[in-house]
């Protein structure tokens, strides 16, 4: 099993697992905007055949630029492959580059309240909290926890392996221009 970062030839096949998987579906082109917009973001769990068994969609929230934060927009994982710790990993890959590429200090998320294996991953495992509960979220009318991770932890990893003291942004750096320009 391999986890990496979402390429855009992987967005079909993300969308065909979300219409497995998840009630809340998307158009093809809100994919696009999210590979396009913040490419380093979203990630897949491929086998070993190559094929796309997991994905996190992911993105940072564009109204706050003193307090930047990702958000996730949608993570599933394939029946057949679920308790393998993919949606830990995947989760954990893409809140580092949310902290790497964009500075990010929390990310946010929407989760049904009776979404029983999802709660267990993001209260348990990795450690989000519930910021608030949105009535009616949800288009059959249930409600969702809004819900929050510190990253913090990440911040300190990075800057224990990093030269620290440099900031770099990279959103303008040639690096991010570069994955930018070659993915469209
Ligand atoms: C929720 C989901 C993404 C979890 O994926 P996964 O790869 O199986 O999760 P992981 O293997 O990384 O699980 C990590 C931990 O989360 C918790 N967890 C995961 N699935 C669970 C379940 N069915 N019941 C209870 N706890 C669960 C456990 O604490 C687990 O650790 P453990 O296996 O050591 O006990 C997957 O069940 C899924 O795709 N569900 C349908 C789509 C969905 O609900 N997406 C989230 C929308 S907000």
């Amino acid at each position: 099993m391999n986890i990496r970062c979402a390429k855009p030839d992987d967005l079909m096949n993300m969308q065909h697992c979300n219409l497995l998987c998840l009630p809340e579906n998307y158009q093809m082109k809100y994919y696009f905007y999210h590979g396009l917009s913040w490419p380093q973001l979203s990630y897949v769990a491929e086998d070993e055949k190559g094929q796309i068994v997991g994905y996190v969609l992911a993105k940072m929230e564009e109204d706050s630029e003193d307090n930047p934060h990702g958000h996730i927009t949608s993570l599933a994982v394939k029946r057949s492959h679920r308790r393998l710790g993919l949606a830990q990993k995947l989760m954990d890959q893409a809140s580092r580059a949310m902290v790497e590429c964009f500075n990010a200090k929390y990310v946010s998320l929407h989760v049904r309240k009776s979404n029983r294996a999802a709660l267990n991953l993001y209260t348990t495992t990795l450690k989000f909290t519930i910021s608030e509960i949105e009535p009616k979220y949800y288009a059959d009318g249930e409600d969702a926890y809004a819900m929050k991770r510190d990253l913090s932890s990440f911040a300190v990893q990075l800057n224990q392996t990093s030269d620290s003291n440099t900031v770099i942004d990279h959103k303008n750096s040639d690096e991010h221009k570069k994955i930018i320009s070659e993915r469209l």
